[in-house]
């Protein structure tokens, strides 16, 4: 039987809500609220949380370290963008996260694909220049994190006698995931990442991007992700019923504003990929068996959602399962309250099971929700 899905969650670190384009039932940006989806996470049986980066983000390791102090087993997927600080200074920073929360830090690569937003952080590289940068960064980082020391006179990255006095936990250091789409970026991810991560989509175009990064990797083990919003509900119309709502009050104007911007900021083919799977059209967005791209109409990167009962996405999950997919990093609007319903409803699909807590639900009589009122549940005869 294969293993488990690794099933993480997200952070919605530049805010959440639950009508998609509009301020309707939105919620800010409020680090209490990421507290609670992370408790929540860690209790239901989650691995782990992903913690996006970005101008519009709280920052990814001061939050990674804040819901580390509030939660006992997840882990933080924390984005480390290279450039933005030196891999000196990176390697201090992930090897205290990683120990002070006894080891539980994995590091998401973003390269980024902005070169707007890039230039706001003083990188000023052309899109492929931006991984070759990266690679000399992560030589220096990774000789860091494995023996204390780095020296490198690169093209881009130049450090003399660099020093990590503390070494991580997780020897020789946290895991590396990637994700980008580019041909730059499958050659970087192919020699450096430990897992590659694409954004969700249909399995044939996951399968060709699975090969080409073995191709790449020429033997070197590398892993696979997908990254994919989940609208589960107990049957399969109310789960369409749902991904109707979550663009119920969109507006064609909002998501002309959204792809324009999306395309005058955008270099990233990862997300070229993602906006042609819709081309900015709410007519067709089933765009193979129970994915659905309406969320990418308006929400740059992560695009698409797997739509149904708990069956039937259970079974698009084994079907990239299949293809090598051995991580889900999953959402859904709002994220506190579809982190519950995807454990309660999916997870049993999938053996993934939350650490039962050690007390005692009775006496031993079986339980009935709902029976009891104040002098508590309906109890039936044992067995
Ligand atoms: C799972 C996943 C998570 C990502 N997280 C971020 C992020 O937090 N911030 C960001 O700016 N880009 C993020 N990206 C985008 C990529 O890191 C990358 O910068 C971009 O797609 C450009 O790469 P490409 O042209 O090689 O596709 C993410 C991509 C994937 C697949």
């Amino acid at each position: 039987m294969t293993q488990p899905l690794d099933f993480l969650w997200f952070i919605p670190s530049s805010g959440d809500g639950q009508y998609l384009g509009t301020d309707l039932l939105s919620r800010p940006v409020d680090p209490d609220y990421f507290r609670d989806i992370a408790r929540v996470a860690d209790r239901l049986g989650y691995s782990g949380v992903l913690i996006p980066t970005g101008v519009a983000c709280e920052e990814s390791f001061i939050l990674a370290a804040d819901l580390a102090a509030h939660t006992e087993r997840l882990k933080f997927l924390v984005a480390i963008r290279p450039g933005t600080a030196s891999p000196a200074y990176y390697a201090r920073m992930a090897a205290t996260l990683d120990r002070v929360t006894r080891g539980r830090l994995l590091l998401n690569i973003v390269v980024g694909g902005s070169a707007q937003e890039l230039a706001g952080d003083g990188i000023f590289l052309p899109h492929d220049e931006r991984y070759a940068h990266a690679d000399e960064f992560f030589q220096v980082f990774n000789s860091l994190m494995a023996t204390g020391q780095a020296s490198l006179n690169g093209k881009h990255i130049r450090a003399e006698n660099a020093r990590l006095g503390l070494p991580p936990v997780q020897a020789p250091r946290p895991p590396l995931y990637f994700g980008g789409s580019s041909e730059a970026g499958i050659g970087f991810a192919a020699g450096i990442a430990e897992k590659y991560l694409t954004w969700g989509e249909p399995p044939a175009q996951v399968a060709e991007k699975i090969a080409q990064v073995r191709r790449a990797a020429a033997g070197r083990a590398v892993s696979f992700g997908i990254r994919l919003h989940f609208i589960v509900r107990e049957t399969d119309e109310e789960a369409w019923a749902a991904a109707d709502r979550l663009i119920s009050h969109l507006s064609d104007e909002a998501i002309a504003a959204a792809q324009a911007g999306q395309n005058a900021q955008s270099d990233s083919v990862g997300q070229a990929r993602m906006t042609a799977l819709h081309g900015g059209r709410r007519d067709r967005l089933e765009v193979s068996p129970n994915l659905w791209a309406g969320v990418g109409l308006v929400r740059s990167g992560a695009g698409t959602a797997l739509v149904g009962s708990p069956a039937t996405v259970a079974a698009r999950l084994r079907e990239y399962q299949d293809l090598g997919i051995d991580t889900v990093i999953a959402s859904g609007y709002p994220h506190l309250e579809e982190a519950q319903r995807v454990a309660d409803l999916l997870f049993p699909e999938l053996g993934i099971s939350a650490p039962v807590p050690p007390l005692r639900q009775s006496f031993g009589e079986k339980q009935v929700f709902g029976g009891g009122g104040h002098v508590g549940n309906v109890k039936l005869a044992a067995g």
